[in-house]
C-alpha cells in the first residue's frame, strides 16, 4: 500500500531523542539543532509528496528502530564473529538502519539494503549528506513480493560468495544472509502475502546456527484485520498475533522464535500494538 496525500505535514511531531540527535549530527555533519531540524523537515517534505507513508509523516525514520530491537547487540556480535558477515535491511526506505549498523561497527560493504523504490535510497544520500562514494553500501531496488526478485524456491544454487556490487535480485542471496532486519514492512501486506514473504525471507538466511531475522511491525493480541483511516483513506491492515506469527516462522525452517507485543500510543493519541520479533536459526550448517 502506498498513499499519496496532500495533507499538511505536522512539524510538531519532529523529535530527536539524545541518541538520535547524536547520530544525525554525526552522519550529516550538521551540529546546530535548528539547522538539522530544517534539513530533516525539507527531506521529509520531498519524500512525503511522493509516498505518504505514516512512518514518514511521523518521523519513523529518525527513531533508530534497528538499534532499539532487543536482538541488536547480538546481531552486532555476529558481525564481529563472522569472517564474511552479511546483513540485509528489507524495506530500508532512506537506509537509516543500515547507516546505524555501520556506525556501530557492521562492515559497510557487508550490508545490502533493499526497497521497492530507489528514490528513497537516493534521498537517503540527501538526508545524510553523503554520496555513493562516501557511503559505499549496497542497495538493490525491487518488489519483495515478486518471485522473480525474491522467491522461497532456491532459484540460484551457486556456492560461491555473491558479488554484491552486481546483484540482479535478492534471489542471488539465497542461503547467504547472517542477519536480516525487517521493520514496518510486513504489515503493509495481506495475510497470505505476509506468510509467503516469511518463507521467502527464511530462504535467504544462511543455514548456520545463529543466523537471524529480526524486526517489528504492527501486531494484535489476536490476529485479524485493523480497519483505519490513513490520510482520509480507509485501509485494512492484517496483523498477526505473536503466536500465529511465530508459527509462520517455525513452519519455514528450524527457527527459535520470539515475539512480544508492546503497547504504543499513536500520534493521534490512540493505543496500538507493535510486535517486536525475531527468528533464529537453530541447526548447524
Ligand atoms: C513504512 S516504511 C519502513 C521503513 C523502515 N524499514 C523503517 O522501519 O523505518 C516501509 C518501506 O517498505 C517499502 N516497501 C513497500 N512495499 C514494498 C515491496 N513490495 N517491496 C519492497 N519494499 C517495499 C517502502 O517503499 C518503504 O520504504
Amino acid at each position: 500500500m502506498t498513499f499519496t496525500s496532500d495533507i499538511p505535514l505536522d512539524p510538531s511531531l519532529y523529535r530527536l531523542d539524545p541518541a538520535a540527535l547524536e547520530f544525525f549530527q554525526q552522519q550529516t555533519g550538521i551540529t546546530e539543532e535548528d539547522d538539522l531540524k530544517h534539513h530533516i523537515l525539507a527531506v521529509q517534505k520531498r519524500v512525503f509528496a511522493a509516498a505518504s507513508y505514516p512512518c514518514i509523516y511521523n518521523f519513523g525514520f529518525t527513531s533508530l528502530r534497528i538499534s532499539r530491537h532487543p536482538k541488536y547487540q547480538s546481531v552486532l556480535q555476529l558481525g564481529r564473529d563472522h569472517r564474511n558477515p552479511l546483513l540485509l535491511d528489507l524495506g530500508c526506505c532512506f537506509g537509516n538502519d543500515a547507516r546505524k549498523a555501520v556506525a556501530d561497527g557492521w562492515p559497510i560493504i557487508r550490508i545490502v539494503s533493499t526497497d521497492l523504490r530507489r528514490e528513497f535510497w537516493d534521498l537517503g544520500h540527501v538526508l545524510f549528506r553523503s554520496t555513493p562514494t562516501s557511503f559505499p553500501s549496497h542497495f538493490i531496488a525491487g518488489d519483495c513480493l515478486d518471485p522473480a526478485f525474491l522467491s522461497s524456491e532456491s532459484v540460484h544454487t551457486s556456492r560461491s560468495p555473491p558479488d554484491l556490487s552486481s546483484l540482479v535480485s535478492l534471489n542471488d542471496l539465497h542461503g547467504k544472509l547472517t542477519a536480516i532486519h525487517a521493520s514496518s514492512i510486513f504489515h503493509l501486506f495481506s495475510a497470505e502475502q505476509q506468510a509467503s514473504l516469511v518463507r521467502a525471507v527464511a530462504a535467504l538466511l544462511s543455514p548456520a546456527s545463529g543466523s537471524i531475522v529480526f524486526g517489528s511491525h504492527v501486531g494484535l493480541p489476536k490476529q485479524g484485520t485493523i480497519r483505519e483511516e490513513v490520510f482520509g483513506m480507509t485501509v485494512d491492515m492484517y496483523c498477526y498475533d505473536p503466536e500465529s506469527w511465530n508459527k509462520l516462522w517455525e513452519a519455514a525452517g528450524p527457527f527459535k522464535t520470539e515475539a512480544v507485543l508492546k503497547e504504543v500510543t499513536t500520534p493521534n493519541g490512540e493505543i496500538g500494538w507493535k510486535m517486536v520479533w525475531s527468528a533464529t536459526m537453530t541447526t548447524k550448517s
